[in-house]
């Protein structure tokens, strides 16, 4: 696993407060915790895994396309499972994984040690706010169940463009707490036991995405009793970030 510093050139923002520390504060005392038995959780087999099926079938889209090798970043990435998947796969794709928790980027690298898959993916430990990577440096960006954590998601959003190519390709899967079942299971269920998370409307997640300047954007739900909402973006082929 690389630990690589926060990259001095990421989109500039507001000083962090004691609030944004406290929740990034929490979510590394909650997932440090379950790094060790995230992938045996009830979770992982009935609301993360349709995650993962959706992701690489936004990317199969992308690669139905572009047909040349890629570079996929997993933000938020937890114990690897995507970078396993395209591991695993027959695309010409080089997986990174980023998640702000030590433990999960160890129990991922171990995963891909362990499956002979090395050479395909790495995992790399830092904040999704200040992302550790050149400017135009990834084809694909992906995040899963974890954009929720984020004090400051229009700046990650930001970020996030400019790591991506032109005809680079955002995929973010997170709560859709815009019907009824949604509201409950993520601003009461999922909010009282992580407490101070924010679940985005999906309108105001269409606004981060449309003020980073990503164009094609369009979403679809997934999961009926765990609504997840799929955004994908597209980066315009002559952009420059
Ligand atoms: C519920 S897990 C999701 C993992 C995986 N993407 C999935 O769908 O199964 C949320 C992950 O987000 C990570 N996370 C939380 N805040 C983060 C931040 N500021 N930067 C990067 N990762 C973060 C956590 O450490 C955790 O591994």
């Amino acid at each position: 696993m690389d630990v690589i510093d926060n990259n001095p050139t990421s989109t500039p923002r507001a000083p962090a407060t004691e609030t944004d520390d406290a929740m990034k504060s929490r979510a590394r005392v909650q997932f440090e915790k379950w790094a060790g038995s995230y992938d045996r959780s009830l979770f992982h087999h009935f609301i993360f895994r349709s995650s993962y099926v959706a992701l690489m079938e936004e990317i199969a889209k992308w690669y139905a396309v572009h047909q040349r090798p890629f570079r996929v970043l997993d933000v938020g990435c937890g114990t690897g499972e995507l970078a396993a998947m395209l591991a695993k796969s027959d695309w010409p794709v080089e997986a990174v994984g980023m998640d702000y928790v030590p433990a999960m980027c160890i129990a991922a690298s171990a995963k891909i040690s362990e499956g002979g898959l090395g050479t395909r993916a790495r995992f790399v430990a830092g904040d999704s706010e200040f992302l550790p990577f050149a400017d135009a440096s990834f084809d694909i960006i992906t995040c899963s169940n974890s954009f929720h954590h984020y004090p400051h998601q229009q700046a990650a959003v930001h970020d996030v463009r400019r790591l991506l190519k032109p005809e680079g390709r955002y995929v973010l899967i997170d709560g859709f707490r815009d019907n009824v079942i949604g509201w409950f299971v993520f601003d009461v269920m999922v909010s009282h036991f992580e407490d101070g998370v924010y679940h985005a409307p999906w309108s105001e997640i269409d606004g981060y995405f449309r003020n980073a300047g990503f164009t094609n954007i369009h979403r679809r739900k997934i999961n009926l009793w765990s609504p997840l909402c799929v955004t994908i973006g597209d980066v315009a082929a002559q952009s420059t970030s």
